[in-house]
């Protein structure tokens, strides 16, 4: 068993595990995304296994989801990123004759499911958010409740612009997010949606969850580091040291600008055995 943990540590430095005379490449485990993880876990991958991204709930996945692991000890692609919902700073609806108290436009931006709003019956009634960081919007999730919907996703430009994201109609027959993608290259200066009805129904909605691109944003650095990861999102990496190691002074790297991160060297490094207080210094001195 000994001898087996032995292996595993030193062979993890130099990306082979030399068993006889057949050489196995092996991967360190991968970075990961903020608001998210992968799966299976484990200490080392062979050649040849795959590992899945997922993201939070309400997070939602950019990039691949799979990734393998290659000959070269290098996992295939990039690390995906998991985008969080966009703030709306203000949102409102044409109401139904409800008390406002209980049918308020900020069930659909609240992050619970179970509460839901409704417009006024009738066509083009609508409800809409203003982003707090306007951006490019890439994709709009709405969670509806079990029932007839028809309405169409509109961005709102800076420019005036009201642009389609997609329409949906139809019975709702499983609770589930619905999907828009808002099209480049005219989803870009966004700030706001606004879901339109386009049936008599009052138009319901659970949530409403946008996500978009503020700048700079940057992709996997393919930063490599001895036993090590970086945890990502579109804007920054973080570095995680594995268990007895210690992060460098450096701790992270930023997006400066779209597609470029700053240069900081990162590393881990093995931790000393404490010394302990005998020469007088105590945790709190300077
Ligand atoms: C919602 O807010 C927008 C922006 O302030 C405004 O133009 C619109 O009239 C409002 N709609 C309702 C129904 O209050
Ligand atoms: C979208 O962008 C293209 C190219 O810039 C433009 O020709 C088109 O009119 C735009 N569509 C809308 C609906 O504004």
């Amino acid at each position: 068993m000994a001898m087996l943990f032995w292996m595993v540590v030193l062979t993890c430095s130099c990306g082979v595990v030399i068993s006889g005379n057949i050489e196995v490449p092996e991967c360190e485990p991968p970075d990961y995304p903020q608001w998210g993880g992968y799966g299976p876990r484990q200490d080392v991958y062979l050649a040849g296994d795959v590992i899945h991204y997922y993201c939070d709930t309400d997070t939602y996945i950019g990039g691949n989801f799979y990734r393998r692991c290659e000959d070269t000890g290098d996992w295939i692609g990039h690390t995906p990123v998991c985008d969080p919902p966009s703030r709306f700073s203000f949102v409102n609806q044409t109401t139904t004759a409800d008390p406002a108290g209980m049918n308020d436009a900020e069930k659909a931006a609240d992050a619970l499911r179970d509460s839901c709003t409704s417009t006024k019956e009738g066509p083009d009634n609508y409800w809409m958010g203003m982003l707090t960081t306007p951006g490019q919007l890439f994709r709009v999730m709405i969670f509806l409740p079990k029932v007839n919907v028809a309405y169409e996703v509109l961005m709102l430009k800076q420019n005036g612009q009201e642009i389609s994201c997609g329409k949906k109609e139809g019975f709702v027959d499983n609770l589930n997010w619905e999907f828009h993608n808002c099209p480049e290259p005219n989803n870009t200066d966004v700030i706001g949606v606004k879901i339109r009805s386009l049936s008599a129904e009052p138009l319901k909605l659970c949530e409403v969850v946008a996500h978009t691109l503020t700048f700079p944003t940057c992709m996997d650095p393919h930063v490599r580091i001895e036993n090590g990861r970086l945890q990502l999102n579109r804007k920054a990496a973080i570095l995680n040291c594995d268990a007895g190691y210690t992060r460098s002074p450096s701790t992270r790297i930023e997006c400066v600008r779209t597609g470029i991160w700053n240069r900081k060297n990162l590393y881990c490094m093995e931790r000393q055995w404490e010394t302990g207080n005998n020469d007088g210094i105590s945790d709190t001195d300077p």
